[in-house]
């Protein structure tokens, strides 16, 4: 790659950054989900909060809002993308990489953007686990 590449979004990137997929827009409390998980990025103190239903044990739906960048912002959308159908410790197996490759790479001072998401998603799989866990005692 040229001096200078590593500063350009892929195709994929910017579409996802414009085009979010799965982004809950207004009152989060429409949003009738069993389990919510919020993270911050301690790199830039950004935050992401992330809402999963589930059903059967797979992740029927998913939404998320957040403070962070553009590349945490198409992170997101596609990590949403990976995420939906997949049971909960499948969910679990996504990697910030399958992320990045998802998106086509994204430059590598903004990975640590990709992560934001994925921390936001097990916080709520941890949440979604202990409350199921409760339930049944
Ligand atoms: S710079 Fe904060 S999430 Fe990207």
């Amino acid at each position: 790659m040229e001096e200078g590449q590593d500063w350009i979004y892929t195709d994929t990137v910017k579409e996802h950054f414009l085009n979010p997929r799965n982004f809950l827009m207004g009152d989060e409390s429409k949003f009738k989900c069993d389990a919510t998980g919020i993270v911050g990025n301690p790199i830039c103190g950004d935050q992401m909060k992330m809402f999963i239903k589930v059903k059967d044990g797979r992740i029927e739906d998913i939404r998320w809002k957040t403070y962070g960048c553009a590349s945490a912002i198409a992170s997101t959308s596609a990590l949403s993308e990976l995420a939906k159908g997949k049971t909960l410790d499948e969910a679990l197996e996504i990697s910030a990489e399958d992320i990045d490759n998802y998106l086509g790479k994204l430059p590598k001072h903004k990975f640590h953007c990709s992560v934001l998401g994925h921390d936001a998603l097990k916080d709520a799989i941890k949440n979604y686990k202990e409350q199921s866990a409760s339930n049944t005692e």
